[in-house]
């Protein structure tokens, strides 16, 4: 299939790209570059040996996506690109949801004007806010969100939904991510996050490699086996592979489908220091903190709903995630600059 992926030249999306490479389908790459570097598609075409069609540009220009959907055939979307930040979503509401809503509107409606009907979303597992329960099924209910990044998922999945209620032709499969991390084997694509990472893993490599100091553990008093936060860590390549699991699903016509992308597995905070001080050869330097505003205590999936209906589930491990973070930090010290 000829498949526009958003905010490809991502983290997540760039990652996809190869997958969907390496499957045989052809990639038509949409990125504003906001948060992403070109240098990313060069990489994935080094290691497919293929070749990603990339047009620079914004989903909120409606006359670029107009063109791109003019001139390529596309026959499914893989809508990445957004801004994802939590903490600064709360300090910058309206850009989220300009970029974020207001970019999916724009997309939606050029798709729909050039009949392309197949759209797979980037959600997140955000929307269970504080789950009714663990392991988290799909049939969980959504939670309120705690910030407006939370708010963009949960909005943009009803308006893809009504979208498919008033024209059943439309196919969405909205993917709820967990916690993706890792990086693709050959250490030439990851994370590149810029200034100083919210996120526990980029902190944790940039701490191994020696660019910043301590790792601050947001709080050991938390009520799991050792006190710290669990999560539902998956490898940024096996959530890549689920794209491609979802792209077979668009096929049969689903209408709307959602699925947890996890391995079904908790780590806590310790965990990952612990691994990643294995992959890296020392120990990760750490200080318990405070805890961080709306951490919820205990998030990890049921994952049993892909494998059944897509045929895919998590292959990584913990340790395999940790040490492809590490190749990659470790080979790209300063990320795509170099
Ligand atoms: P990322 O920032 O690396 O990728 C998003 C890409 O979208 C970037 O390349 C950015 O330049 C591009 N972009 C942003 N706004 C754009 C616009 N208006 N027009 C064109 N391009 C635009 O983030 P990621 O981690 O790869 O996340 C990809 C998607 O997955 C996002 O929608 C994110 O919210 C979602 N998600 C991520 C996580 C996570 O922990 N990384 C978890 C759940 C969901
Ligand atoms: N943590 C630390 N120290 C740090 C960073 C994080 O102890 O420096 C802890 C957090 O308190 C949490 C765990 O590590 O317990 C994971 O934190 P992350 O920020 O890496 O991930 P979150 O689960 O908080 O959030 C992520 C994404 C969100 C997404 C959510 C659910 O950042 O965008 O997963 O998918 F909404």
């Amino acid at each position: 299939m000829r498949i526009l992926v958003t905010g490809g030249a991502g983290y997540i999306g760039s990652h996809t790209v190869v997958e969907l490479l390496n499957e045989g389908h052809e990639a038509v790459v949409v990125d504003n570059l906001y948060n992403a570097s070109e240098v990313s598609l060069s990489r994935v075409e080094e290691i497919t040996g293929k070749k990603v069609t990339f047009y620079k540009a914004d989903i909120r220009d409606r006359q670029a996506m107009d063109e791109i959907f003019d001139k390529e055939s596309i026959e499914c979307v893989i809508h990445f690109a957004g801004l994802k930040a939590v903490g600064e979503s709360v300090a910058k509401p309206l850009e989220y949801y300009e970029n974020n809503i207001g970019g999916t509107l724009t997309l939606a409606e050029s798709m729909r004007d050039h009949g392309v009907k197949n759209i797979i979303f980037s959600s997140s597992a955000t929307v269970y806010g504080d789950p009714a329960f663990v392991p988290i099924t799909e049939q969980c209910p959504k939670g309120t969100p705690t910030n407006p990044y939370g708010w963009t998922k949960h909005m943009i999945e009803q308006m893809l939904t009504d979208l498919h209620t008033a024209d059943p032709e439309w196919n969405v499969i909205l993917l709820r991510y967990f916690n993706p991390i890792g990086a693709h084997k050959s250490g030439k694509i990851g994370e590149d996050p810029k200034g100083i990472p919210n996120n526990l893993l980029p902190y944790v490599a940039q701490v191994a490699i020696g660019k910043l100091p301590c790792l601050g553990v947001f709080g050991d008093d938390y009520d799991t086996p050792d006190g710290t936060c669990i999560r539902d860590y998956i490898h940024v390549v096996d959530l890549a592979k689920g794209h491609v699991a979802a792209l077979k699903k668009v096929l049969e016509n689903p209408g709307v489908k959602v699925y947890n992308l996890g391995t079904g597995n908790g780590q806590s905070v310790f965990d990952v220091v612990k691994a990643f001080g294995k992959a890296c050869g020392h120990e990760i330097p750490y200080e318990v903190k405070p805890r961080r505003a709306g951490d919820v205590p205990v998030v990890y999936s049921d994952a049993s709903l892909a494998k059944e209906e897509l045929g895919w589930t998590a292959e990584y491990g913990i340790d395999e995630m940790c040490a492809d973070s590490w190749r990659w930090q470790s080979q790209n010290p300063n990320g795509y600059e170099g």
